[in-house]
């Protein structure tokens, strides 16, 4: 650990003490991005160590990797049909415990699983809580076929909620659009502020050609932020 960065070490500590909250014998819906990455080594750790029996639903083909490489036994959504809980990270969190997810183009497959658990524990470093969301490009995950009459659709209804930018970028990847695992595109959204993120959440996924939006509202329970002097908060 001594050799890690400072975001490293925080990002760490987090994934460390929320493993805390894994009971033997529990599903545990296992979250995609860096910070994840560590629960997950964490949790392969206590299972080939400690004998810690779970079963993981992973967010993405990459954390199904790797939890299968540290031991994890790993299972569909639709096999465990519910969790006791989900470990994630997140771009961004405010005061509310709403966050901005997606970042590393997961997102759909996260708030599938979040929203199946009973329990959803957000894992941080410091830099990532905010007065208000948004400065964090919003992640929007839209079908390929007229993604860019969505894009336009997009724009013009933000026009009507309350954020302050509405410029939609398609992300990509290599040299074509970022293709997610369910073979969607996204649109990152620079709305700089996000005044209301459930309101914002809701027009998102009313306009056809979106799939999901990265707004987690009302579905985080507890937030570990994990800093580089070895500090955790639990909120
Ligand atoms: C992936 C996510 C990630 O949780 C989010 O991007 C945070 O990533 P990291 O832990 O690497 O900072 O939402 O879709």
């Amino acid at each position: 650990m001594s050799n890690l960065s400072p975001v490293d070490r925080a990002k760490f500590i987090a994934a460390r003490r929320a493993c805390d909250y894994v009971e033997d014998g529990m599903k545990v819906g296992l979250g995609t991005g860096s910070t994840a990455a560590w629960m997950v080594r964490q949790l392969g750790e206590m299972v080939r160590e400690d004998g810690l029996r779970i079963k993981g639903v992973p967010t993405s083909s990459r954390t199904a990797h790797l939890a299968r490489e540290t031991g994890i036994e790993v299972i569909s959504l639709d096999e465990a049909k519910w969790l006791d809980l989900t470990i994630d990270g997140a771009d961004e969190f405010d005061g509310d415990l709403a966050l901005i997810k997606g970042g590393g183009g997961a997102l759909l497959q996260e708030k599938i699983v979040a929203t199946a658990s009973d329990r959803m524990v957000v894992i941080a470093d410091a830099a990532k809580e905010v007065q208000a969301l948004g400065a964090f490009p919003l992640p929007v995950e839209v079908v390929p076929f007229g993604w860019q009459t969505t894009k336009a659709l997009v724009e013009e209804t933000l026009a009507g909620v309350d954020v302050l930018g509405r410029e939609a970028t398609l992300r990509i990847s290599g040299d074509g659009p970022y293709v997610t695992d369910e073979g969607n595109y996204i649109l990152d959204l620079a709305l700089r502020r996000i005044g209301n993120p459930w309101q914002t959440s809701l027009v998102l996924n009313q306009i056809p050609g979106v799939v999901e939006n990265g707004l987690f509202v009302d579905v985080c329970d507890v937030v570990v932020i994990g800093r580089p002097d070895g500090v955790v908060e639990v909120r």
